[in-house]
């Protein structure tokens, strides 16, 4: 395609070599097939897509073979492309690169594809069933040759995994700045992006998939660990310092995200039955330790619940099986479920995130592949069923909550109106509530507490263990009840081994707190005391999403259908000089349905850091946390007036309005012809 002087001018590009066939290690989990519905034009046009990557002389022998891939998998890995054996996030010094941040996006790159990390390493699926760090493996060769060569001088811009290039840049600007599966407003639907990925010009970037800031499942760990204690405070009556010893948790999923609960519930003390129908991903949780007992008799599974609680044992147990056959075992046993959930993947349940009821996991493989229609209709004929055995749940006292995986949405989806508030449609929401209204919003989010997280780039373990205990002693646990969870959490975080992939910590905190411990961590680097350190958060976050149905649900003044807030969060934080920024469409709960980002912040000991570290860090939360105070949350603006008291930045907050007087108004006025709902 490219004449000669157009490849001749390229100085980074993909050599004329052709790789060697890859070779698939058994046992490695597999993507489905995402199924091929491109027209004979559209495929023609996949195909050129995908060659253009690749020198013209390897064309002759590359263009079956991705015709191969895009028939029988649905889009064009390159899997010849992959670099052969294990990829994982290798200390910092190992890699090549010109400046220390093009290192290391190359250490969080690799850690995202990891095999003990990543869900389906060979698609370069992190998490979330369709997550991926870029679309094929011709972009991750081209990005990490980018990074090789990118310097304090240029930003390297990648679009849906695509690097478009290196451009000139002030030293204090971002030097990645990517963007994954954005789609004009007509376009933005799950229809057009399936054509899009398969066009190969689109990419489902999740959140820190894409975001390249996964630290593996205890990226999530601390976040279900807060949920799962405040949903026992909140309906169990818990009290302070008590923890959920003796109660019981049921839900579903072991995967990227969902793995976390088993862990999650026995640092909380309890005891929790978490239904998963793929065995591998029970395997690989067990070995990892993140969940300590298995069965596939439901019968077994309750008793050792009951034995534990007795006890009052912390013990997560897998029943390997589907979630649908325990709860149907729970109704006609008629056993006391206290907390229920559910973390199939529900934002792709006809991509196979939702294995139906009366399908084994390697039929629901196959029917995937060879009927989807049908694979749909199982689909909504399961989560309806699902829905049913959850309200009789719930009226007989269960506190049922939606985990932001777009549960309730699919049961909409899959006909049942009676899951809507109104009965109709989705206006006015869902009957049961989502883990964000009920408890992360208006425990977490309002204050800015959100999912800060860290890796000590060097690969040690003696740094992860050296900022542990930096960050514990930034923490006054008698602030907050939160700051004493959190202080509780950072003490025990290195006995309860939650390490999977690189050496990396998840800690909540507020926007005080962050730029308190990023500061201290900086000041170690500087000091020689730790090697280099990469901060994030997950995008799911005080402020860096927009998704009506989860990180802002709690959002009630008719904004939660705006996206102006994850997009400010994004430029600011790279106006404020954010080593890395990220912006996605979609996330947890599919296309068209959130908007999200994050950053990533190198920490090299420099004063320059230091000055990121206190304008961007509190900007990433405090922009959050402002817009959350203007929809009227309480702790929010309690939050948003401290920090006007305390001088340097400035909130907007809303002046309270009598009831009386709109009541007034209302009672007088003439009234509109809408009805309600409509
Ligand atoms: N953990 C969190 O804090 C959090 C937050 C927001 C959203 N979520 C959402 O939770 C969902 C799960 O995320 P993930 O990264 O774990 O995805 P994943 O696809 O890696 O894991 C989901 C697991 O559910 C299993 N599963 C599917 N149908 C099942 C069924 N009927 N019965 C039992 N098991 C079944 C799958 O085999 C899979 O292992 C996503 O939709 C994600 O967006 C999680």
């Amino acid at each position: 395609m490219l004449d000669n002087t157009a490849a001749e001018s390229m100085t980074i590009k993909l050599d004329d070599t052709l790789p060697e066939p890859p070779e698939f290690i058994p046992g490695i989990r597999r993507a489905p097939d995402r199924g091929f519905t491109l027209n004979p034009r559209e495929t023609e046009l996949a195909l050129r897509n995908a060659l253009r990557y690749v020198p013209e002389s390897l064309h002759v022998a590359l263009a079956p073979e991705f015709m191969d891939e895009l028939r029988t998998r649905g889009r064009i890995y390159g899997y010849r492309f992959r670099p052969p054996g294990r990829i994982y996030g290798r200390p910092v010094e190992s890699y090549r690169g010109r400046c220390l941040e093009g290192k290391a996006f190359q250490v969080m790159i690799d850690n995202n594809l990891d095999f003990e990390v990543a869900l389906y390493p060979y698609e370069l699926v992190t998490y979330g069933e369709t997550g991926q760090v870029c679309q094929n493996w011709m972009q991750y060769a081209l990005i990490r040759r980018h990074l090789e060569a990118l310097d304090r001088e240029h930003t390297l811009v990648v679009e849906s995994g695509h690097p478009l290039g290196l451009f000139r840049s002030p030293p204090g600007a971002p030097r990645v700045i990517s963007t994954n599966g954005l789609l004009v407003g007509m376009f933005d639907n799950q229809d057009e992006w399936h054509r899009a990925m398969q066009l190969g010009v689109s990419n489902y970037g999740q959140m820190t998939a894409g975001g390249w800031m996964y630290i593996g499942p205890q990226g999530i760990v601390h976040g279900t660990f807060n949920t799962i204690l405040n949903a026992g405070r909140q309906r169990l009556g818990l009290g302070d310092g008590e923890d959920m010893a003796g109660h019981l948790f049921l839900s579903s999923g072991l995967g990227g995200m969902s793995g976390a609960q088993a862990k999650a519930v026995e640092i909380a003390g309890g005891v929790g039955i978490i239904a998963e129908v793929d065995e591998s991903r029970i395997h690989t949780r067990h070995e990892q330790g993140w969940v300590s007992e298995v069965t596939s008799d439901l019968g077994s599974a309750f008793r050792l619940a009951r034995k534990a609680m007795a006890e009052r044992k912390p013990l997560s147990i897998a029943y390997a099986g589907n979630v649908v056959d325990l709860l149907e075992y729970a109704v006609a046993e008629n056993i006391p479920v206290e907390l229920l959930s559910d973390q199939t993947s529900c934002h792709a349940p006809y991509d196979g995130g939702y294995c139906p009821q009366g399908l084994t996991f390697e039929q629901r493989t196959r029917m995937l592949a060879d009927d989807r229609d049908g694979f749909a209709e199982q689909v909504d004929r399961s989560l309806r069923r699902h829905f049913e055995l959850i309200r009789t749940l719930v009226d007989r006292g269960t506190y049922f909550f939606d985990y932001g995986n777009s549960f309730m949405k699919a049961v909409f989806d899959a006909g049942e109106k009676a899951v809507c508030r109104n009965g109709r449609d989705t206006h006015d929401g869902f009957i049961f509530p989502s883990y964000v209204e009920d408890i992360m919003g208006p425990v977490l989010f309002d204050y800015g507490y959100g999912p800060f997280r860290w890796v000590c780039l060097s690969g040690r373990s003696e740094d992860l263990e050296k900022t542990d205990r930096a960050a514990m002693a930034c923490i006054d646990p008698d602030r907050r009840p939160q700051d004493r969870d959190n202080w509780a959490w950072i003490r025990d975080a290195g006995k309860n081994a939650l390490v999977v992939g690189t050496q990396a910590r998840i800690l909540y905190q507020d926007a005080e707190g962050r730029v308190k411990i990023a500061l201290e961590f900086n000041r170690l680097v500087r000091e020689g005391e730790i090697g280099p350190v990469m901060l994030g958060r997950d995008h799911h976050d005080t402020g860096g999403t927009d998704s009506p149905f989860r990180e802002t649900a709690n959002i009630r003044d008719g904004s939660n259908i705006t996206s102006d807030m994850a997009v400010q969060c994004f430029a600011g934080n790279a106006a404020r000089g954010m080593s890395l920024v990220t912006l996605h469409n979609g996330g947890g709960v599919g296309i068209g349905k959130a908007v999200n980002g994050g950053f990533g912040l190198v920490l090299d000991g420099s004063e320059r850091v230091d000055r990121i570290i206190k304008s961007a860090m509190s900007w990433d939360v405090m922009g959050g946390v402002a817009r959350r105070a203007w929809a009227r949350n309480p702790h929010a603006i309690e939050v948003g007036a401290a920090f006007n008291a305390a001088g340097g930045d400035h909130v907007t907050l809303p002046y309270r309005v009598n009831d009386d007087v709109i009541r007034r108004i209302l009672d007088t006025a003439p009234r509109s012809e809408v009805p309600e709902g409509a």
